[in-house]
């Protein structure tokens, strides 16, 4: 028959289960106050088999008998060479272990034990369950870190591709830049030495030409620096007037656009301010204006022109046109010019990324919009932005 105290020592035991949901609290709990109240001398939990990552044992280390009950006996006893008992209570794939000295009453704390099996179990599977899931949060933690890195190195790579791809495009334009005073430099050498050859010189004539030459050689290096300049990404937003747009448009394209009779016209006030990130907006001009040039090749238009329209459209907005007589870009090819790698120039390979970066520059860093029509003989490329980019920081690969 149990007595009063053996009710409270079960009350005890059993209120300590599953009081915290880390496994080796929880345990340690439930074997500190079990050898508290039943005078155990040590007690362990360990699962022999375990491959998760449970301890090898939680309390007190003591040696385990090498035989341990089965999992479907209640519990078991096993007598030690120093004399003392081991309460063994199997609990699924883990056994509750209890050294005792031979004059206890093992038996009946066996008997309580393995009455609280299904509350341990739970207790246990419950703690294990808490585990696997915080690992489970860590792992997608960590797979969503690593799609994030991913996606971020991909648009890294697009930026340095579209990049390299303008300045294909740039170096062309220095070619036709320097091309004129590259052939004043060189006919100035040879008419200087043929004059030394023919012994026909004049210090005057000499001292002119040389002159001539760094004149040359001034502007060639200041085609270098325009250029270096505009590539250079702007980190914060800068005061800028339509016309000075016009001016960089037309020092950085205009020898290009000669070359090929191609008409620039701008219309608008170009006292226009506004305060924007100028290089980006210039980039995004420019790659307008680069696929118009080749629309124009492409297309054998006679009188190839741009227009470039710019209005104040609300009170704080502005919205560049730019227009070109290209002829028509086909719906299913508009519809689809702002992808990324969409390009129908095989012949040029094309990266297929210049309107893509543009509409990622207009919209994220400039906060406008960038769209595009086509009628009959037409195309026009619509950038809207505000009149006063925020000064927000971006990142610049
Ligand atoms: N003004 C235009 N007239 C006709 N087609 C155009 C015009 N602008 C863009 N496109 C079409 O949009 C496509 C995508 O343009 P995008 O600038 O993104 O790439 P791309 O010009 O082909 O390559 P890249 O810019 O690297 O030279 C072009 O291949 C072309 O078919
Ligand atoms: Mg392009």
């Amino acid at each position: 028959m149990k007595t009063a105290n053996d009710h409270f020592i079960a009350f005890e035991c059993l209120n300590s289960i599953g009081n915290s949901l880390e496994l080796e609290e929880m345990l340690s709990e439930v074997i500190s106050t079990f050898i508290r109240w039943t005078g155990a001398i040590a007690g362990k939990y360990i699962e022999p088999e375990s491959l998760s990552s449970v301890p090898k044992h939680i309390g007190i280390d003591f040696s385990t008998p090498e035989i341990l009950i089965a999992s479907d006996e209640p519990f078991g006893l096993h007598q030690t060479s120093e004399g003392t008992v081991i309460l063994d209570v199997p609990v699924d794939s883990g056994h509750f272990l209890f050294v005792f000295r031979e004059d206890t009453a093992i038996e009946s704390f066996g008997i309580m034990l393995s009455t609280f099996r299904i509350k341990l179990f739970n207790a246990i599977n419950a703690c294990k369950n808490v585990e696997n899931l915080r690992t489970l949060n860590v792992n997608l933690e960590q797979q969503l870190d690593a799609e994030k890195n991913k996606n971020k190195m991909t648009e890294k790579l697009m930026i340095s591709q579209s990049r390299m791809a303008v300045m294909g495009e740039m170096i062309g334009m220095i070619a036709h830049q320097w091309r004129q005073p590259i052939t004043v430099i060189g006919i100035i050498a040879n008419n200087t030495l043929l004059d030394i050859q023919l012994e026909n010189t004049n210090s005057k004539q000499l001292i002119n030409d040389l002159k001539l030459i760094d004149k040359h050689i001034h502007f060639l290096s200041r085609t270098i620096d325009d250029f270096r300049n505009f590539f250079r990404p702007n980190k914060l937003p800068q005061p800028v007037t339509f016309g000075e747009i016009a001016k960089d448009l037309m020092t950085i394209m205009g020898k290009s656009f000669d070359s090929q009779q191609i008409f620039l016209s701008f219309e608008g006030d170009s006292e226009i301010a506004f305060t924007t990130y100028k290089n980006e907006l210039l980039q995004v001009f420019l790659n307008i204006l680069n696929n118009a040039k080749d629309a124009f090749a492409e297309n054998i238009i006679e009188h190839p022109a741009i227009r470039f329209h710019l209005s104040e459209n609300e009170k704080n907005s502005l919205l560049f046109l730019i227009s070109n007589n290209a002829g028509s870009i086909p719906s299913h090819i508009l519809e689809r010019i702002f992808e990324p790698y969409f390009s129908t120039k095989s012949e040029k390979n094309g990266t297929g990324l210049g309107l893509y970066m543009s509409s990622i520059i207009v919209e994220k860093h400039l906060n406008g919009s960038l769209r595009a029509c086509s009628d009959a003989n037409e195309t026009t490329f619509a950038v809207h932005i505000p009149k006063n980019s925020n000064a927000k920081q971006y990142n610049v690969y």
